[in-house]
């Protein structure tokens, strides 16, 4: 049986792939719980320091799986808590997560990348939020996530009429961090991945945290978060090393202490 879900390890970057190029990577249980394991298994190794989730060429992945949904009916929906059990596993992961989208990202597939930490996407890139062609909303965190990202009147626009988004218009809308040509979009990802994996793994952690909070708290309750992890991080070993380094004119060498 093909894998659905495979991983590499590059240097201290954790890449996974989705793997279903008959189906442009739509996305069942299969797919995500095998995400979902590959993320629990990078957050368990200590020498990994970021995650890359990434597709093929065509496709990071053309939305949830709609044969696999079809038949769904209420109860099943809500009792096997649809979404919810397994999709969130890439928000809970406390190491960053870049999604590395080439191709289409739509529906399901637009909301999983926009539940990583940032975008990088290649300039084949194409998102969208098309479940209102097939009679249902986007239930993975579209009506949420994009509003934040890119304001309500493109939200609105994507999800309402189903127009698909290309690379530099997300770029220029504040869905994606950078936009690289096809061809180097996964080198050009795990270089910026790597770069994080070689800071310290506890102060890349706390900021991510700090950044999320931005989104869930009022402004002076997010301050405070910032400022009392930022106090925490002088109990570091590697802030002290971090600080040495810089006055001593040399590279840090962090222990991620
Ligand atoms: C199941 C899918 C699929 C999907 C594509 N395929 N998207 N199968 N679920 N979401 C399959 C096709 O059936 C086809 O299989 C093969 O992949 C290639 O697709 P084509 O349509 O032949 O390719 P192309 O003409 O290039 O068109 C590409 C496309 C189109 C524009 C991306 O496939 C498309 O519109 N797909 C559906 C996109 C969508 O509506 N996504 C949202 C799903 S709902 P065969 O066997 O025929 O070759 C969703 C809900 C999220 O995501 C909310 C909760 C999760």
């Amino acid at each position: 049986m093909t894998q659905v879900v495979l991983t590499e390890i590059h240097g201290k970057v954790g890449l996974i792939r989705i793997n279903r190029p008959e189906a442009l990577n739509a996305l069942n249980n299969d797919v995500v719980d095998g995400i979902g394991a590959a993320i629990d298994a990078f957050e368990a190794d200590e020498n990994i320091g970021c995650i890359v989730l990434t597709g093929s060429e065509k496709a990071f992945a053309a939305g949830a799986d709609i044969g696999f949904m079809k038949d769904f009916d209420y109860m099943h929906a809500y009792q096997t808590d649809f979404i919810t059990r397994n999709w969130e596993r890439i928000k809970t992961a406390r190491k960053p997560v870049i999604a590395a989208v080439a191709g289409f990202a739509l529906g399901g597939g637009c909301e999983m990348a926009m539940m990583c930490d940032m975008i990088f996407a290649a300039d084949t890139a194409k998102f969208g939020q098309p479940e209102v062609r097939i009679g249902i909303l986007p239930g993975a965190g579209g009506t949420q996530r994009l509003p934040r990202a890119i304001g309500k009147a493109k939200a609105m626009d994507m999800c309402l009429t189903a127009r698909m988004m290309d690379a530099a218009e997300a770029e220029q809308a504040g869905l994606v961090a950078r936009v690289i040509p096809a061809g180097q979009l996964l080198e050009e990802t795990l270089k910026a991945a790597q770069t994080i994996a070689g800071f310290s793994l506890p102060v890349v952690m706390m900021i991510k945290e700090s950044v999320n909070r931005a989104f869930e708290s009022s402004l002076n309750e997010g301050l405070l978060f910032e400022r009392r992890a930022f106090h925490a991080a002088f109990a570091l070993e590697d802030q002290k090393e971090g600080m040495a380094a810089f006055a001593e004119k040399r590279k840090a060498t962090f222990t991620n202490r």
